[in-house]
């Protein structure tokens, strides 16, 4: 008996066929498994999401460089390029907005988020937000099982955790300017956050030192685990140590609610570009940064809450406002901010200044 030999170029398309029919399972709706149960729920493409701003009043750099700063709130653009590349728009909050003013508004909005700054780790405009948000998306659970997905990043997770504490557990901490790779908990596996999320990027982030940390406060793993509440709502899912040795909780996610924390800023690496911070713009950083974008407005995807006319959506939406360019103010953290006037008097000493604003400031009136 000879053998029996195939050609080379027909071995190949053998292959490439059986590669084809058993590896590759059929596309669903997301081209990737990523949100496979969470996009059948998607009630809403035109999510819109509120996002505090803060006074400048502790950006000394900006205020004395930066025409129109008087008096205002600020939010680095970073933010709000983060939300719009995965698909929404955002709405400003400002930190001194009324209580029935901002009633009014989140039932028009899908989710908020609670961006890092460096002022009011007390129960100052920036908490007392936080609470109001944080206490209408219960009650949207619980009353109706509706989902107001909140992220908070930097000092924002921290603020939600002292929420559901009860008590002040922040600690002051060295966490500032660095890049860290994440101490994953083991509950990472069974969490929304990042239980789905691909196995590159889970080993690339536990691995290199992609987590960008910029903070002075945090929640140490010790308070956390002392404080029976925190342990009951929350799971944790990754730690790391300052450059002190405390340890604390540097992801997490609320077991009954669609919260979630970051204590490091995943919105700087495709969007901040100071020399003066240590950001990580290798590819695992950016697509870590978009994965969590995608994530979280995949989740405000299942609020199904908008405004009732086009003229009021764009009353709210950033898209339209100025951006001003700070990327050059020498010790600025931001490349480009918004700002909007506040209601409150402001606790700094405003110095005139002679700074010119250069062309590039005017860029974002032509959005
Ligand atoms: C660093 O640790 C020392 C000793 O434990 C403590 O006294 C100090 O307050 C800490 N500093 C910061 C910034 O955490
Ligand atoms: C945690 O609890 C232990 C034992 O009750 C106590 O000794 C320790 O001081 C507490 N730590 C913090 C940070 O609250
Ligand atoms: C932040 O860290 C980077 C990288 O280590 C360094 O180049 C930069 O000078 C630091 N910034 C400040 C303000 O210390
Ligand atoms: C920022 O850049 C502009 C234009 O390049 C320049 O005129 C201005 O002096 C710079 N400002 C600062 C604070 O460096
Ligand atoms: C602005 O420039 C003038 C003239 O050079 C100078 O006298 C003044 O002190 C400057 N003001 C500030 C706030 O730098």
């Amino acid at each position: 008996m000879g053998n029996i030999t195939i050609p080379k170029s027909l071995f190949i398309l053998l292959v490439f066929i059986i590669q084809c029919c058993t590896k590759h399972a059929p596309m669903g709706t997301y081209p990737t498994n990523y949100f496979k149960k969470t996009v059948p729920r998607f009630k809403n493409n035109r999510p819109m999401i509120g996002v505090l701003t803060v006074g400048l009043d502790m950006q000394e750099q900006l205020i004395n460089h930066v025409p129109d700063v008087k008096g205002k709130a600020y939010v680095g653009s970073s933010y709000i390029k983060f939300l719009e590349s995965a698909g929404a728009r955002a709405v400003p909050i400002i930190e001194d907005i009324d209580e029935k003013e901002l009633a009014a508004l989140l039932p028009k909005l899908s989710g908020v988020l609670l961006p890092g700054n460096d002022d009011d780790t007390g129960d100052g405009g920036y908490y007392k937000r936080v609470k109001q948000i944080l206490q209408y998306s219960k009650m949207l659970k619980k009353k109706n099982q509706i989902k107001f997905p909140v992220l908070g990043i930097c000092r924002g997770a921290q603020r939600m955790l002292v929420y559901m504490s009860g008590s002040d557990s922040q600690l002051a901490a060295d966490a500032v300017n660095m890049s860290l790779p994440l101490k994953w908990h083991s509950s990472r596996h069974r969490s929304r956050l990042f239980g789905h999320a691909p196995s590159g990027l889970v080993e690339a982030i536990e691995k290199k030192p992609i987590a960008f940390f910029h903070s002075n406060f945090v929640i140490p793993t010790e308070s956390f685990y002392n404080n029976t509440k925190l342990k009951r709502k929350v799971r944790v899912l990754s730690t790391n140590v300052d450059r002190n040795g405390t340890k604390f909780i540097s992801s997490y996610e609320v077991r009954r609610y669609p919260w979630y924390g970051l204590q490091w800023q995943p919105e700087k690496a495709p969007f901040e570009f100071s020399t003066k911070l240590a950001v990580d713009h290798s590819p695992a950083s950016i697509m870590m940064s978009q994965y969590i974008a995608n994530f979280f407005v995949g989740q405000t995807k299942e609020n199904p809450h908008h405004f009732a006319s086009l003229q009021d959506e764009e009353k709210h939406n950033m898209n339209k406002d100025r951006t001003y360019y700070v990327g050059n103010v020498t010790d600025s953290e931001y490349d480009q901010i918004y700002l909007y006037p506040m209601k409150r008097v402001y606790g700094f000493t405003y110095q005139t200044s002679n700074y010119t604003a250069p062309n590039e400031l005017h860029e974002g009136d032509l959005k």
